[in-house]
């Protein structure tokens, strides 16, 4: 079996590693969405990761989820972007783009005054940080079928942007509750057309978003991003027959396009049905328990050693260790993440955790 510190070829790339930075939301960017030297410099310190995704970035303003989250969908935003993209290179690191659109967990204040968008018109008992404090989030706008050509576009554009400002690939966001995932989830979607009801046509808006970026961008830069009953954010998926027939409709629909990975987050990595996903889906695989413990070098190393994915994503690890891939090959001591400043703004917690050749 490959270690997490073997190679690996991921699509385009050749990854000098498995350990994959996930995509980590930090919040750290000003109203204007653009990286700035700060940003620069974290992402730069954990190239080391065989794979660097960055945190979810909205393609356009109506999909914005937070406020201090980055975009891509101005030119300043883009030629953040390709800094953050020049300093990982220099370090000998790849990098693909999360975009993420937020759908109905949103707010007018951070979408530019517009409704938050989403597949139908119901909401979620939920609260969210704006600029006025902390609001509940309303129930969202239910997309006419007419508009969803204007969101695919938003997201190939986006790529589009991405891969022109040096970024390496982009990973499409179906996880975790945001637009493309209550689609996916009967929870949040109760269309009555061709983008609801069976699972078939609950995956159907997933399939030809992926499918309008691999034909922009080519499937081996792009990765999707999925979380099959994670239930969280009001994405509900309690019917686990209907969720096997979902995501297989899913995959099936993105057969052939050649992708250059799926990532997974599920919570019981040793069980059935991340082989049954994995048996769908024929480019590299990567997996992450989600969020209840962290992802610790012992369940990297297992996920490695039972065969149960091709490389692991991983998150609070790597926001507390940039270095983590040294520290895990050679057996050196940790940082601690502190959960208080994930979020926080600032250099705090964000660009200060100390490299293990610091400390000695
Ligand atoms: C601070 C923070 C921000 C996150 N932001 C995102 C995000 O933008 N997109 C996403 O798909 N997952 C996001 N996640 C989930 C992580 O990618 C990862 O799945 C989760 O942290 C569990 O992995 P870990 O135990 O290695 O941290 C976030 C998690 C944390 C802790």
């Amino acid at each position: 079996m490959p270690t997490l510190f073997d190679p690996i070829t991921v699509g385009a790339f050749e990854l000098k590693n498995r350990v994959a930075m996930a995509p980590l939301t930090r919040m750290r960017s000003d109203e204007d969405g653009v990286p700035k030297d700060m940003n620069v410099e974290y992402y730069a310190q954990r190239a080391s990761a065989g794979l660097v995704v960055t945190e979810g970035t909205f393609p356009a303003v109506t999909g914005r989820g937070f406020w201090g989250q980055a975009g891509i969908e101005t030119t300043e935003q883009a030629l953040g972007w390709s800094r953050v993209a020049e300093g990982v290179h220099d370090k000998g690191g790849v990098m693909f783009m999360q975009i993420m659109n937020a759908g109905r967990v949103s707010h007018p204040e951070l979408t530019g005054g517009a409704t938050p968008e989403a597949p139908s018109a119901v909401g979620i008992d939920q609260q969210t940080h704006v600029p006025s404090g902390k609001q509940p989030i309303p129930v969202p706008r239910a997309l006419e079928v007419d508009e969803l050509p204007r969101i695919r576009q938003e997201f190939v554009s986006a790529a589009r942007r991405a891969v022109d400002a040096g970024i390496d690939g982009v990973e499409i966001h179906g996880a975790n509750g945001y637009l493309l995932h209550e689609f996916l989830a009967p929870s949040a979607n109760h269309r009555e057309d061709e983008y609801g009801g069976s699972p078939e046509n609950r995956a159907r808006f997933v399939v030809e978003v992926v499918r309008a970026v691999v034909e922009e961008i080519g499937g081996d830069r792009v990765g999707l991003r999925i979380s099959p009953e994670h239930n969280v954010q009001g994405a509900i998926e309690d019917d686990h027959d209907d969720v096997r027939a979902t995501y297989s409709a899913l995959l099936a629909g993105l057969r052939d396009l050649g992708l250059a990975y799926l990532s997974v987050l599920y919570k019981d990595i040793d069980g059935e049905f991340v082989q049954e996903l994995r048996g769908q889906f024929d480019g590299v695989f990567y997996l992450n328990s989600g969020f209840s413990e962290y992802t610790e070098l012992e369940e990297a190393e297992h996920i490695m050693a039972a065969d149960l994915a091709d490389g692991v994503m991983v998150g609070r690890e790597l926001i507390a260790n940039p270095d983590l891939v040294e520290r895990w090959r050679d057996g050196l001591e940790l940082n601690t993440p502190d959960p208080k400043t994930f979020y926080l703004g600032g250099p705090k917690g964000y660009v200060d955790y100390p490299l293990a050749a610091a400390r000695v």
